[in-house]
């Protein structure tokens, strides 16, 4: 058993619980707070969303023990929130409920993306509103609710309360009704999804290494989990496949690449679908690089995505910058021994299991919080 401490709607609490107790089951039945609903407990329903020091998250598959020292804010703590008053009664109006079991978390995920993206129009509200499932299929109403309020919010020109938006890559403001911009963004590979930046150095010249970064199935190669499976040029098709934790997406599409010899530059814009979980992709992975002194190159990466459907939940937070982190550190290690072999066919990467990334991120999650606590005895 272990004490933790976190604050809670405001207020400081405190409690023993067991290491694998959730973050959900800690609400319920240490705080009684039930509005946070569990539905899946996989991360997939997004029922049981809260925010985690200002973030939404899944309270289902967060420990809470992982939260020590963090402000939790559940549905019930959003009472005097003026901006979650009008969701309220913008799903009453729209009869954006039926059942009202995916109510706590759609509020919750929908006062986010109001913050974040003032300017949403439909679309993007679907694709942002995507991780979270309804079982009585409410979703036009839903929509409209939110819509209805990113309109009114608009309209009267008010400022967002009490939270300042958190994407990096939120849009400039646009009325919901400029379908303009909402076509500029549905003609855009990516749209406003999230974006990861890192970097890597390669033992290996520019030129030779810029040259590599032009062979796309040997590009693929060095990928965890891709593989071509038609290639004409610059353009491929083919498949990532990626396992985490019971779940197992395999996103089958097309990329292209656009490449400026003068800057060493190049794009690689891809889009592809989950069959299984019905889960859409879409990436430009942006690629500069640079002499790194003494033979080497710095390769800078710039990663753009979006994801639809059941996997959007693994859009957001540190897990999936890990995940990335370790997928760009393989890749970068498969591409030296290419080089370094100096074959332009190498055998297939192996496939990334993101739940090993998971456990190590956890684990190392865990360590800090334990660490820290010894400091501060
Ligand atoms: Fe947490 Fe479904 S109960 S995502
Ligand atoms: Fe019933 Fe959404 S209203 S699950």
């Amino acid at each position: 058993m272990k004490t933790i401490e976190m604050t809670v709607n405001g207020e400081r609490v405190q409690a023993l619980v067991e290491p694998r107790t959730h973050l959900a089951d800690f609400l319920r039945d240490h705080q009684r707070l039930t509005g946070t609903h569990l539905g899946c407990e996989h991360g997939v329903c997004g029922a049981c969303t809260v925010l985690i020091d200002g973030q939404p998250a899944r309270a289902c598959i967060t420990y809470a023990v992982q939260c020590e020292g963090s402000e939790v804010r559940t549905i019930e703590g959003f009472e005097d929130d003026a901006l979650m008053n009008e969701l309220r009664a913008a799903f009453s109006r729209e009869h954006a409920l039926q059942c009202g079991f995916c109510t706590p978390g759609m509020l919750i995920a929908a006062r986010d993306l109001v913050l974040r993206l003032p300017g949403a129009h439909e679309r993007r509200i679907r694709e942002e509103m995507s991780g979270n499932l309804c079982r009585c299929t409410g979703y036009v109403g839903i929509v409209h609710a939110v819509a209805s309020v990113v309109q009114a919010r608009g309209a009267s020109n008010e400022t967002p309360v009490a939270q300042a938006p958190t994407a990096s890559s939120a849009p400039r403001f646009t009325p919901v009704e400029d379908r303009a911009e909402e076509k500029r963004q549905s003609a855009s590979p990516v749209g406003a999804g999230t974006r990861i930046e890192d970097e890597v150095i390669v033992k290996h010249p520019l030129e030779r290494v810029w040259a590599a970064f032009a062979d796309m199935p040997g590009v693929a190669a060095c990928l965890p989990g891709a593989e071509i499976t038609e290639s004409a040029g610059s353009s491929v098709k083919g498949r990532i496949t990626v396992k985490f934790g019971p779940m197992r997406a395999a996103f089958a599409g097309a990329a292209a690449l656009e490449r400026d010899e003068a800057a060493k530059r190049g794009v690689i814009r891809g889009a592809g679908q989950d069959a299984l979980s019905s889960s859409r992709a879409r990436g430009d992975i942006t690629y500069s690089l640079s002499d790194a002194g003494g033979g080497s190159t710095r390769i800078a990466l710039g990663i753009d995505y979006s994801l639809q459907g059941p996997l959007a939940q693994f859009s957001r937070g540190g897990l999936v910058k890990e995940f990335v982190g370790r997928m760009v550190a393989e890749f970068a290690a498969n591409l030296d021994r290419r080089l370094a072999a100096g074959t332009l066919a190498p055998p297939p990467a192996a496939q990334l299991d993101a739940g090993k990334v998971f456990w190590k991120w956890l684990w190392s999650r865990i360590k800090a919080i334990f660490k820290l606590r010894r400091r501060a005895l």
